[in-house]
């Protein structure tokens, strides 16, 4: 037998165990990019050097990093009560983060569910779905129906709604009776609008062709995000989330946003669906919930969705479903925080403000080479470039690396430049953030 544990690496900078997600780990480790600190709208990297962050981290940050009263509350909380099980116990926090949630969610949200992350919010709103509409006696309905280019996170029920192929295809044959909407991306129509495009609120009419192929009777939810962020920053065509809403309310179907990036602030409002003016049945949040600094996730239902379940007798559980960590002290507390930080610094507010002066600071970068599209709404921006022929994806990434030399954190999807910075951005701020990019892209090949 080969003795295993002398290959094994023993100095804790060795970089071969870790095994990075959604990450090129080879690429990675041989020019890793590190990151030791971060303040305010900044992070620091392990050569010392300050770097803008344009992405609100993974669009989590909505509040920046490390403020203070967030830190302080998960302090607090470790030192007091570390852990309450999840299950037929409670402690306040979880109970009053609920509340504070509803407080700011459109009105006919009426409850939350915790998990730890977008991927089981998106997994838990699915699940409630179909255990509603058998619940209420419609237990047919089991379809789901999500949309191309759709991301709802990487757990089977997400990817099988999903609509990104690198996500499905090495996966299996997913969840069985899942049909997808034709993504709103038109860049023949739409190219360079600002905020919503004027085309393509037909396409939601797609889904009346879904419920005649499949009956009405067969489908339980439709699940789309608003602005899908994850294929490219995709806003949603003027009129195409209420059609949706409409053809929903006429067949008996749920209708889930996935505001997983939308939700706290980064659309100006408290989520999309108050911006748009259209009320889902059900909000699936994470990330800005805690401002990502403790893995926590919800999901937001109407009263009506709850009521169906609270029947039968009262010592019975009424939705078997929840994790460990639904609603765990250190995330709550971490909530409340953010919320509180969110509301005295009126940043949501601040981000609605904001959003004119992103807008043309982002559009300014219209005549730079290769942009053949800007996209833009709150403090949500896109600029894609024209793929390399033969490259997909090595232009954007291109870009994405040497913004990082120039001390300036982007994303890319496919040849798409994505940014969504902290809520806390300064006007000057977003000047360097698209002067630096204005500098990059001009010397890009
Ligand atoms: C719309 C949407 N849903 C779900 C997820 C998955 O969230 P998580 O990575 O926390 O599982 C994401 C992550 O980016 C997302 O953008």
């Amino acid at each position: 037998m080969s003795d295993r544990s002398a290959a094994k690496p023993s100095a804790p900078n060795d970089l071969r165990a870790f095994w990075m997600p959604f990450t090129a780990n080879r690429q990675f480790k041989k020019a890793p990019r590190m990151l030791v600190a971060a303040e305010g709208m900044h992070y620091t990297t392990s050569d010392g050097r300050k770097v803008l962050d344009g992405t609100a981290g993974l669009w989590c940050c909505n509040a920046g990093h490390c403020r203070p009263l967030i830190t302080r509350a998960i302090q607090e909380q470790a030192a007091e009560l570390d852990y309450a099980p999840a299950f037929q116990m409670g402690h306040p926090k979880a109970f009053e983060l609920a509340n504070r949630l509803i407080d700011i969610a459109p009105e006919a949200m009426e409850h939350a569910f915790f998990c730890n992350s977008g991927s089981e919010a998106v997994d838990t709103a699915l699940k409630i779905a179909i255990a509603y509409q058998r619940a209420i006696g419609q237990g047919s309905r089991t379809r789901l129906i999500g949309r191309e280019r759709g991301y709802h996170g990487v757990n089977f029920g997400g990817i099988s709604v999903g609509g990104i192929v690198n996500n499905r295809k090495f996966f299996g044959t997913l969840l069985t009776g899942v049909d997808h909407l034709p993504h709103t991306h038109l860049p023949g129509r739409n190219a360079f609008a600002k905020g919503q495009p004027e085309h393509g609120a037909e396409l939601a009419d797609e889904l009346e062709r879904i419920v005649a192929l499949h009956d009405a009777s067969t489908v339980a939810a439709v699940i789309v995000e608003p602005v899908a962020g994850s294929t490219g920053v995709l806003i949603p065509p003027k009129g195409y989330l209420q059609r949706l809403r409409e053809i929903c309310t006429k067949h008996g179907i749920l209708l889930i946003f996935d505001e997983v990036i939308t939700g706290f602030g980064r659309t100006g409002a408290a989520f999309a669906a108050e911006k748009y003016g259209v009320v889902p049945d059900m909000i699936t949040c994470a990330k800005g919930i805690t401002n990502g600094v403790i893995p926590m996730g919800a999901v937001l239902t109407t009263g009506a969705i709850h009521d169906a379940f609270m029947t039968g007798p009262e010592n019975l559980i009424e939705l078997f479903h929840g994790y460990t960590y639904s609603g765990t002290p250190i995330a709550a507390a971490a909530g409340l925080a953010t919320l509180d930080t969110y509301r005295e610094e009126g940043l949501f507010e601040r981000a609605a403000e904001l959003a004119p002066y992103w807008s043309e600071a982002l559009h300014s970068l219209r005549d730079c080479p290769h942009v053949i599209d800007i996209r833009n709404e709150g403090l949500i921006g896109a600029v894609e470039l024209e793929p390399i022929a033969g490259q997909p994806t090595a232009r954007a990434f291109q870009a994405f690396l040497d913004a990082f030399e120039k001390g300036i954190m982007i994303r890319t999807t496919g040849d798409t430049i994505a940014m969504s910075p902290p809520l806390i951005i300064s006007k000057d701020e977003i000047d360097q953030l698209v002067g630096t990019l204005r500098d990059v892209l001009t010397r890009l090949k």
